[in-house]
């Protein structure tokens, strides 16, 4: 168990950074950024744009140089650039204010979570992808992102007749999309390319002696319904009692995994945090889960701040420590 001093020592030394990167690299804006889980379901494009026009998306735009390049080129579309990691987040954002780019806006996110749940059926005209992480190893390839299941969901959100592009370096990675493309309403499109979009893995690849790379073009034909999914509406509980020492949450493995790592418990405050893993539905989430007193009862939810898309397996999670509690 920690004392409460050096929990809030370290929250302190964190707002402190982060003041700093705010401060250093104040040659960006966020404003581009979409907070995408306070954001509504779907997202209202028209009213995060100021206008309605064609929407396109960049997946794993890295630096953000060719999501630029795409913006400036077309200027009358709108752009939206999802991307798993901040550093490169931050970079794009960067690009962004340097080029002026209005028609540009970032989701750091999950390109899987983010289809699924925040872009309409048929609403997108195209999506690209340059560059995406091959898995090269076996052992990997269940990583991969342009799986059967995954263009299927592509081609929901594309309008008709609207495409998909891939652009890899890597030649056995094509040929593992093409074998996913049958039954995903997709008709597809290979040529090989120089190198001509600029971005930080094309140079990379490029540097160290590829000429050529692969560009597949996945053209709409039918379509494939897969609808908005929707979260699930959380229930957080109140409970009457609460004693730290006798709290084992139990884990559960089936179709939804959680796993609880550690628990945290500030007798001062009296207020405990689980730490747990939830994976499902194609998506793993670490979080915190907080039991606080609050007034004559604890308040059992997920902690502030943690981000948690609601799923199934968030609630189950709840579940789980609702029950420890009864122990
Ligand atoms: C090899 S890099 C290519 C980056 C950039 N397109 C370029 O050409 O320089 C692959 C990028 O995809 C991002 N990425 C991987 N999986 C993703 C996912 N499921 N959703 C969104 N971005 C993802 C990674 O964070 C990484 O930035």
């Amino acid at each position: 168990m920690l004392p409460a001093q050096w929990v809030s020592k370290r929250y302190m030394h964190r707002t402190r950074i982060a003041a700093n990167t705010v401060m250093d690299h104040h040659n960006f804006s966020l404003k581009p950024l979409i907070p995408w889980l306070k954001a509504e379901r779907p997202i209202d494009w028209q009213r995060h744009f100021g206008r309605k026009t064609i929407l396109e998306v960049e997946i794993g735009f890295g630096y953000g140089e060719f999501l630029v390049q795409l913006a400036q080129t077309h200027p009358v579309r709108n752009f939206v650039g999802l991307e798993l990691r901040w550093t490169f987040v931050r970079k794009a954002l960067r690009n962004i204010a340097q080029a002026k780019a209005s028609n540009v806006r970032l989701i750091q996110a999950d390109a899987r979570v983010v289809l699924d749940r925040l872009f309409l059926p048929k609403s997108l005209h195209r999506v690209y992808a340059l560059f995406p992480d091959p898995w090269p190893k076996k052992r990997h390839a269940k990583h991969r992102l342009f799986s059967h299941s995954f263009l299927k969901l592509l081609n929901s959100r594309l309008v008709s007749g609207g495409e998909a592009r891939i652009i890899t370096d890597y030649q056995p990675y094509l040929n593992w999309i093409l074998e996913q493309v049958p039954g995903t309403g997709f008709e597809s499109y290979c040529k090989s390319i120089p190198p001509r979009f600029g971005t930080k893995y094309e140079r990379k690849w490029h540097e160290s002696g590829q000429k050529e790379f692969n560009e597949l073009q996945l053209l709409k034909q039918e379509h494939v319904e897969i609808p908005l999914k929707e979260d699930t509406p959380l229930v957080t509980y109140q409970i009457e009692h609460f004693d730290p020492d006798r709290f084992y949450p139990v884990n559960e493995r089936g179709d939804t995994v959680a796993e609880f790592k550690e628990f945290l418990y500030d007798h001062k405050r009296q207020k405990g945090m689980a730490r747990v893993i939830v994976a499902d539905e194609n998506l793993t989430q670490h979080f915190w889960i907080e039991i606080g007193r609050e007034g004559e009862c604890w308040h059992i939810r997920p902690a502030k701040g943690c981000g948690v898309v609601p799923t199934m397996g968030v609630q189950r999670a709840l579940d789980l420590v609702h029950d420890a509690t009864h122990q």
